[in-house]
């Protein structure tokens, strides 16, 4: 069967769906089903989510859930999580609560700059198109005026602009390199605008550039894009406290801080270990960065390209003792926004933000930032102690539960036999049905 369709966006939502049944659901009666429950009953707000990208046939549900007792500068705050990983806002909690009885995190921006490139191909002299650079960068300033006007007045907009030659490592490669500020939006629309606009300006100047029309050399742009890599835009945060605060009725602070900082030169050593350290990290990330509508691959790919920067793929959390003080800190670069995208169309996001209490851009950052240096300490506190899988399979027993179809009363005693029986899936499918047998179902 051909099953290459044309004209698909232009079909409505119902047709859509039953192209889709008749051409490959066909084995799945109850699909269009699955997909109808998931609407909205109300359309106006259906709508609106139909409307965030092409071709919606329906909603995909994450759950959106809170991490309270975020002692942040001083300030208690609880985090909308959105995740789908059962351990993920357990394990951000326990950290909170672990750190608001030993002075909570500290967290600052180090920087805000955004950047994007003009990529070009030249093969005239190097000497030509620097001239031609320095002549036409203000011409490219002011070919953004109008774009830049609504960010200017707010204090940002475009700060520099920079040839840089890369002819060295691919033969007639340059680009222009821009720095902006984007304030509280992440900017990746007015970058990408402003870029096009500057690119345009450029070509259009260089055909009427002397030399070039000499020579019979133009550059050519190829690509004018921002750039998610943007280490000019970092946050840090952390926690520290005396090494015998780390005591607990379970462990020894001294023991763990040292067993603690050697899993951390471990990931900043081996990548293998690094990524899945990083990934731990990246839960508590995702799930503020999700939650407040922000682009998690975006922030995702600058994250890692920045544990890659040091020419190997190594740790993002750092750890160390001195004078007696345990400290553990991150440096993420981060760029986000609070306004613009579905920052203010989502309402859970709009719900999110007041969660939150309304923070700007850089409070967001830090925020963001706090929830990935959390659930590394909670990932790597279990790791170093109890190991890891008590705690997920206690948060996955649910999942195990539901999949079985246990039902509420299942559901109950099966929670009370596995606070001291070993969780696994086995386990639970072995537990379940001596349990149905027993009661003759
Ligand atoms: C699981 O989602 C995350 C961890 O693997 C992170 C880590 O190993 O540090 C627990």
């Amino acid at each position: 069967m051909n099953r290459a369709v044309s004209g698909f966006s232009k079909k409505s939502k119902t047709e859509k769906i039953s192209w889709l049944a008749d051409n490959y659901l066909k084995d799945c009666p109850g699909a269009i089903q699955i997909l109808e429950k998931y609407w909205n009953e109300d359309p106006n707000l259906q709508q609106l989510h139909d409307d965030f990208i092409e071709n919606t046939i329906s909603n995909y549900y994450l759950p959106f859930g809170l991490a309270p007792n975020f002692l942040i500068n001083g300030e208690v705050y609880v985090l909308p999580m959105v995740t789908e990983e059962s351990s993920v806002v357990a394990a951000a909690s326990n950290a909170a609560k672990f750190w608001i009885e030993r002075g909570g995190f500290k967290a600052k921006v180090i920087s805000t700059e955004k950047n994007g490139q003009i990529h070009f191909n030249f093969y005239g002299s190097e000497k030509d198109i620097e001239t031609f650079f320095d002549l036409v960068k203000p011409k490219l300033r002011d070919s953004i005026q109008n774009l830049e006007k609504n960010m200017k007045a707010r204090g940002g907009g475009l700060l520099e602009l920079s040839l840089l030659d890369k002819s060295h490592i691919l033969e007639g490669y340059f680009y222009i390199h821009a720095t902006f500020q984007t304030l509280d939006a992440m900017g990746a629309n007015f970058i990408n605008s402003c870029l096009e606009q500057m690119a345009h300006t450029f070509e259009e100047e260089a055909r009427n550039f002397g030399i070039f029309r000499e020579k019979g050399d133009f550059p050519e742009v190829v690509i004018s894009i921002l750039s998610n890599y943007v280490p000019e835009c970092l946050v840090r945060a952390e926690v520290s406290c005396e090494v015998k605060a780390l005591t607990t009725k379970n462990q020894d602070g001294k023991i763990f801080a040292e067993k603690f900082i050697r899993a951390i030169e471990i990931a900043k050593t081996e990548t293998r270990r690094a990524v899945t350290h990083n990934k731990g990290i990246m839960n508590g990330v995702d799930a503020v960065v999700l939650a407040t509508g922000n682009d998690f691959r975006a922030v995702e790919a600058g994250v890692h390209a920045y544990a890659a920067r040091n020419s190997y793929y190594g740790s993002l959390t750092h750890a160390k003792i001195e004078d007696g003080i345990f400290t553990f800190w991150i440096e993420l670069p981060l760029a986000i926004g609070t306004v613009g995208g579905l920052t203010s169309l989502h309402p859970l996001t709009k719900l999110a933000f007041e969660i939150l209490q309304k923070p700007d851009a850089r409070q967001l950052m830090q925020i963001i930032a706090v929830a990935g240096l959390a659930q590394n300490f909670a990932a790597i506190r279990s790791l170093v102690t109890t190991g890891i899988q008590k705690g997920h399979m206690k948060m996955h027993l649910m999942n195990i539960l539901n999949q079985l179809q246990a039902t509420k009363e299942e559901k109950e005693k099966a929670l009370e036999y596995f606070v001291t029986n070993t969780i696994s899936h086995s386990a639970v499918v072995g537990y379940l049905e001596k349990e149905r047998r027993e009661l003759g179902r």
